[in-house]
């Protein structure tokens, strides 16, 4: 079978290398994709943009795609999977009102208050006046949200009251982040361990993945700016059985049953953002509507199922009957980004050493990549790795990883070397 992936990131790398190992699959064609993807057996790309919905639809229409797998929040914010459906092309993810768990926190706020769904306490303002005279009666710590998609970038964890009206005056009266910020949200700070927990759901079931956990901090001991994730592992031993139960029955069983009752049934991934307090009691930090970046790097690697038959049963609406298999090594996925990142962007600098890293036994899968004309792979901006490996433990798989992107250099490269190191504090 022929499947469409939609993305360019290291999450869509990893899909495109774990649909290929299906044998069930001839070809993946990945939109628009990126330099690293081409180099698998069965993967080519193609120029079609993420949002460019009217060609995506046309190009699974003539290309006999027999399933189209969406990576990214922006086709389904707009809409992607809606015009698929009515086109009765198979697809992955959520509809338009279903994504908006993401696309909206203050969708996400008022439907976990409408079912009783653990999270921080919270008030929505359009008007600066407003939320400055909420922020007098509730001092920092406390976390205020752009409203809209922010890619990664629109929450302030404020340590001072100075800190949250800046956030206050920058979303809403400078506009820093546009229209997506034109209501915040703001929300009491909570305190605890965060985890990934992320599910497929067929709208009325929801069939969990293994744990994991990113870094969404720059730098080394989860310190300064916020980024997409800096690296993630799997399992995430803060998620015991206990608490996993409680994730199932307190929030993910909820979450869909409400989302159904209320028109929107969920379908796709389900990606559930906690913090887990010291009690093991856990409260949603946000959803998303699609796999992490880069959990899905590390889960992939230790999935021992055929993604293929799990995304028919998702079609199908019977993960009821359907077992995801996990391997019980531990995956340890470490970025590598541009020197700024998350700020600036530089480019073009060429990239040494990933036939050696992927010599090691880890994978390296690209995000920010392109060739030059000499053939060269070199950077393209942003997040432009990330270097997966499977160990025993957390400390095993976080000491290949490193090995492995100990072999890859460019000029201007930041990684951080501690990925996972509360899970290896365990492993001691
Ligand atoms: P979000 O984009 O909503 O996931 O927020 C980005 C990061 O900000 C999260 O991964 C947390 O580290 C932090 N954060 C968000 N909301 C809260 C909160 N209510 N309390 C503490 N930290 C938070
Ligand atoms: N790694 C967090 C995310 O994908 O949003």
């Amino acid at each position: 079978m022929h499947i469409l992936l939609i993305g360019s990131g290291g999450r869509e790398h990893a899909l495109a290398w774990k649909l290929a190992a299906s044998n069930q699959v001839s070809q993946v064609t990945v939109a628009p994709g990126n330099a690293g993807m081409a180099t698998e057996a069965k993967v080519s790309t193609i120029a079609i943009d993420v949002t460019d919905i009217d060609a995506l639809e046309a190009f699974a229409q003539n290309q006999q795609v027999a399933m189209t797998v969406v990576g990214p929040e922006a086709p389904l914010v707009k809409g992607l999977v809606d015009r698929f459906v009515a086109s009765k092309l198979p697809v992955i993810g959520p509809t338009k009102a279903a994504a908006q768990l993401e696309g909206s926190k203050d969708f996400a706020k008022q439907f976990m208050a409408e079912y009783d769904i653990p999270t921080a306490q919270f008030a929505t303002f359009s008007d600066s006046a407003d939320a400055l005279a909420y922020l007098d009666t509730h001092p920092a710590p406390i976390v205020i949200k752009a409203d809209g998609l922010a890619a990664g970038k629109g929450v302030v964890v404020a340590q001072t009251d100075e800190e949250a009206r800046r956030a206050v005056h920058d979303m809403l009266d400078d506009k820093t982040f546009g229209a997506a910020g034109a209501r915040v949200v703001i929300e009491e700070f909570l305190a605890g361990e965060e985890a990934s927990f992320i599910c497929l759901v067929d709208g009325k079931t929801a069939l969990p993945l293994a744990t994991s956990q990113d870094h969404k901090a720059r730098n080394e001991g989860d310190l300064g700016p916020n980024t997409g994730g800096m690296g993630a592992y799997s399992p995430a031993p803060v998620v015991t059985p206990s608490v996993h139960d409680k994730v199932m029955q307190r929030i993910v069983n909820p979450t869909v049953r409400g989302m159904a009752k209320n028109g929107a049934p969920f379908t796709g991934f389900l990606y559930v953002g906690l913090m887990i307090d010291n009690a093991g009691d856990p409260r949603v930090i946000e959803y998303n509507a699609r796999l992490g970046d880069p959990e899905t790097q590390p889960l992939l690697m230790r999935l021992d199922s055929d993604l293929v038959d799990l995304f028919n049963a998702a079609l199908a609406a019977e993960l009821h009957d359907a077992e995801m298999i996990w391997s019980d090594d531990s995956a340890v996925g470490i970025v590598m980004a541009a020197g700024e990142y998350p700020a600036g962007s530089s480019r073009g600098e060429v990239i040494e050493g990933i036939d050696a890293a992927d010599a090691t036994g880890a994978k390296v899968f690209h995000a920010g990549t392109s060739h030059d004309e000499a053939g060269n792979t070199i950077t393209a901006g942003g997040r432009i790795l990330c270097v997966t490996a499977r160990g025993s433990s957390v400390s095993q798989a976080k000491s290949l990883a490193e090995t492995a992107a100990n072999e890859i250099h460019w000029p201007n490269i930041h990684w951080r070397r501690d990925i996972g190191y509360r899970a290896v504090a365990r492993d001691r």
